[in-house]
């Protein structure tokens, strides 16, 4: 079978290595792709916003499935474009994908159905943020409504924080996803990451991951698309996944099969486990990045089988996903600079020295240069081993990154130290 894979991260690497596994697998292509992908699949010059020439490729070269990895595509509808056409597609259609394209499409959603989660109110003025924040008490959440790469939530301590996070969202630092906001109880508690598959009907738990959201070691700075992650997340015990999948993931895919608008692909919960239970932070509509990076290296069944299966609405009759009983640790090697202005055309060398003890390097923001690898995006390198205990894992990987030779990057030295702090 042939199969399109959109994105250029490490998230995509790790998923074109894993796809490339599968005997079910004939041509792979990925779309743009990277270097690292490259080793896998055949690199497709087409941007994914183009729709019509997505399609036409994919019409010319008999795909019969395509693998949407980031969220702009989703939102942006290329899902439904591509099912219109009648091809199988992994990933959610536009409506569906609001769960990480609105916050507050989600938080209404958990309301009406009775999904844990921190209470809140949505206002579409600062005059009536400034009113309903009268509701709450310091610390409060107040979040853009729609996608910000992550940078859409201030975690308000002082009325002048409050003050300058409505200035920043209803001023248009954050574009359209500001013209509304979210306000929201502050929830303590420790966050972890759980996965799921769904065909819209079936749903099946697909692994937890916690991850390092801070550029600097002792979750220090400010925030990132992640600088490394684990899983599983031992935190997240059989009893709490339950609940998880119970309380919050499964009603939330009946909900929308119930309005008409089933999810279909991988959704991604990130839950505070608070002293009540698991709620909701947020949902994404596609895998973490670099939380992918560590899950493909635990599954050991047939991701392409599954995506097929999740794609074609089959899933009830595929074998439920299983995962290695190790566990799996990504560091994330970035850019000086990153994440405000990473340095891009850093020279990158010592990959094959890194990978000789079976830890494994994805490419996130790497380029050809000249015949030589070098940095071209702020996470450049996801340097991922598996071990015994996350522990065993993380000296791997420590191991393996120090073999690195990328001078104008950086990475945090401290990856894991939750659950090594657990294990003590
Ligand atoms: P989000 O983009 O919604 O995941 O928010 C980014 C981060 O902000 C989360 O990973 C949490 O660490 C934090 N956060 C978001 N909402 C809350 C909340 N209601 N209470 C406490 N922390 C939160
Ligand atoms: N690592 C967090 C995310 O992919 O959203």
């Amino acid at each position: 079978m042939n199969v399109l894979l959109i994105g250029s991260g490490g998230r995509e690497h790790a998923l074109a290595w894993k796809l490339a596994q599968s005997p079910k697998l004939g041509k792979l292509f990925a779309m743009p792709g990277n270097p690292g992908i490259a080793e896998h699949a055949q690199l497709v010059d087409i941007n994914a916003a183009d729709h019509r020439a997505t399609i036409d490729f994919c019409l010319k070269n008999s795909i019969e499935l395509i693998v949407i990895g980031p969220e702009a595509p989703l939102v942006d509808g290329l899902a439904d474009n591509l099912r219109t056409m009648g091809f199988c597609v992994f990933g959610p259609n536009k409506i569906p994908a609001q769960l990480e394209g609105s916050k507050g499409f989600t938080k209404e959603l958990c309301a009406r159905y009775g999904i844990p989660t921190a209470r809140f109110s949505l206002a579409s003025d600062r005059l009536a943020a400034e009113a309903a924040l009268e509701d709450f008490k310091l610390p409060v959440v107040i979040k853009a409504d729609g996608l910000a790469a992550g940078k859409g939530v201030v975690i308000a301590e002082t009325p002048e924080d409050v003050e300058a996070a409505l200035d920043a969202m209803f001023g248009g630092g954050f574009g359209a996803a500001g013209s509304s906001v979210v306000i929201e109880e502050f929830m303590t508690g420790e966050e972890a990451s759980f996965f799921a598959l769904t065909d819209g009907e079936t749903v099946v738990p697909f692994g937890s991951a916690q991850d390092h959201k801070r550029v600097g070691d002792g979750d220090t700075g400010p925030n990132t698309g992640g600088m490394g992650a684990y899983s599983p997340a031992s935190v997240l015990t059989p009893a709490l996944e339950q609940r998880a999948m119970d309380e919050i993931v499964r009603p939330t895919v009946k909900a929308l099969a119930e309005r008409g608008t089933p999810y279909s692909g991988v959704l991604y919960a990130g839950l505070m486990l608070t002293a009540e239970g698991p709620k909701l932070v947020e949902y994404n509509a596609r895998f973490g990045d670099p939380e992918c990076q560590v899950l493909m290296m635990r599954l050991k069944s047939d991701l392409l089988g599954l995506m097929c299966a999740v794609a074609k609405g089959k899933l009830a009759d595929e074998e439920p996903p299983e995962f290695s009983s190790e566990a799996a640790l990504t560091i994330v090697m970035a850019a000086n600079g990153y994440p405000a202005t990473p340095e891009k055309g850093g020279p990158i060398s010592g990959i094959a020295a890194a990978e000789a003890d079976g830890a494994k390097v994805f490419q996130a923001g790497t380029a050809a240069a000249a015949g030589k690898l070098v940095a071209s995006g702020g996470r450049v390198l996801n340097v991922t081993a598996t071990g015994a205990s996350v522990g065993e894992a993380r000296n791997l990987a420590y191991e393996a990154a120090g073999r690195i030779d990328f001078p104008a990057g950086f990475y945090r030295r401290d990856i894991g130290w939750r659950e090594l702090e657990r294990g003590r």
